[in-house]
């Protein structure tokens, strides 16, 4: 194992990492998986807690989704989607427009590139019809939807923009309705209201150069799991839609039910002009993303000149293997009733969690769906990783976001698993020196 993280040092320049740390905390070595289990090639297990960065579902080496690829393999491994089509794609596409309203599908490989795809398409949208001048965006703050030079101008954690600002567009970020936020006696309802009018007076004045207002539906992810009420959503939509500004839902990491509803975006009864989706998507598999739009949008792009269309590609696009782990998701989620599992799964997750919600250390417990979060207000500087090593030492895989703890985890987690975890996290807790 040694020689693995030798050779991963050398040669593998890992993401989102100073390197330099990896002397002190060398990565994981993972041989296999098996479940909701990271096992090294040493045969130690490790509960993946944060679904191996939110986007495993249905455990690693799921026997349905290894079965879809592997008949996939035998017929057509990838052909380009300019020029050509073929059975996945367009059953995906299909089962994706039933599911989300939204009938025109065009995919991408990261989450990334479905945010570059939204921007792009809504930006081209209002030049095609006449008003190109439309081509501003708009971001909620703590907002994050990648980190390509398009997807990081409309994200806002200056540890991963600052450095970059020389390279990208201007945007602007309006106030957050992270519920933590709100005033002391406020709604978090009430404080989304205030954050929405805060949104409509920018609209009001800006209407007429912006674009688009993107938004994560109701979870801000690397924010540090902030949530917040529906009713930001629902009026943003009224919003977007009085001041003719389109709604792009980033739905990459809170999609495929991790909110406790398929798409975030059904808890506020709302229809975006466009969902970003990936992640989840193929359980965690294979790189895929799509954003899906409306007929009003599909019909700006069709017309007899090329320059019309939407000239935008990446090799990998919808590729065949990755649209049958799609599809075997989609499955699982209808034949195991997924949704309605996992409502009665977090009520005991969350009573599973319940010493840890009431825990010194613990403020701002918080919880929607399959996610589950808390501040700690005392962790100094290398809080994150301090805890994480020592929660490895426990068997669970999790890796707080500055101060904030969170545990997302495959759907195919029992209730004996999470219990590890909570042991594991209680762990850290009561270690004063973590
Ligand atoms: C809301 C959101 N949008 C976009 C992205 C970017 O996705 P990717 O890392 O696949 O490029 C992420 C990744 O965490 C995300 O959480």
């Amino acid at each position: 194992m040694d020689d693995l993280l030798n050779r991963t040092r050398a040669a593998v320049w890992h993401p989102c990492t100073q390197m330099k740390q990896l002397e002190a905390a060398p990565p994981l070595a993972i041989a296999r998986g098996e479940g909701a289990w990271l096992i090294d090639p040493d045969g130690r297990r490790y509960l993946d807690a944060i679904s191996s960065w939110w986007v495993n579902l249905f455990g690693h080496c799921n026997p349905r989704i290894n079965a879809a690829i592997t008949d996939q393999l035998g017929k057509i491994e990838h052909v380009m989607l300019a020029g050509a089509t073929h059975e996945p794609v367009v059953a995906l596409s299909e089962r994706l427009a039933k599911l989300t309203g939204l009938g025109h599908a065009f995919y991408g490989s990261d989450g990334a590139s479905a945010t570059e795809i939204a921007l792009k398409m809504s930006a081209h949208y209002w030049r095609n019809s006449g008003r190109p001048e439309k081509n501003g965006f708009v971001s909620l703050k703590n907002g994050y939807h990648g980190e390509t030079v398009g997807a990081l101008s409309v994200t806002d954690i200056p540890l991963f923009k600052s450095t970059y600002e020389p390279l990208l567009r201007h945007t602007v970020q309006v106030p957050t309705p992270d519920a933590r936020l709100a005033e002391q006696g406020e709604t978090a309802k009430a404080y989304a209201l205030r954050c929405a009018d805060a949104l409509e007076a920018h609209l009001a004045e800006h209407a007429d150069d912006t674009a688009a207002f993107i938004v994560e539906p109701l979870v801000q992810g690397a924010a540090g799991m902030a949530m917040y009420h529906p009713a930001y959503l629902e009026r943003a939509r009224a919003l977007c839609t009085q001041y003719r500004v389109h709604l792009i839902a980033d739905e990459i990491a809170v999609g495929f039910g991790r909110t406790g509803t398929l798409f975030a975006c059904e808890q506020a009864a709302i229809r975006p002009d466009f969902i970003c989706l990936s992640k989840g998507i193929t359980g965690g598999y294979l790189p895929l993303s799509a954003v899906l739009t409306t007929d009003d949008v599909y019909a700006a792009f069709y017309g007899d000149a090329t320059a019309r269309g939407f000239l935008h590609s990446h090799s990998y696009t919808g590729n065949p293997l990755a649209c049958r782990a799609a599809l075997a998701v989609l499955d699982i989620f209808e034949h195991d009733q997924v949704i309605a599992a996992n409502q009665v799964k977090a009520i005991e997750f969350t009573d599973v969690l319940s010493e840890v919600a009431t825990h010194k250390r613990a403020s701002h417990f918080r919880h929607r769906g399959m996610i589950w979060a808390f501040d700690v207000a005392d962790g100094t500087a290398g809080f994150s990783s301090r805890f994480h090593q020592a929660a490895l030492a426990q068997g669970v895989f999790i890796r707080p976001i500055g101060g904030t703890v969170y545990v997302m985890p495959p759907y195919v987690t029992s209730g004996d698993e999470m219990c590890g975890v909570a042991d594991a996290v209680l762990a850290c807790l009561d270690n004063p020196a973590i």
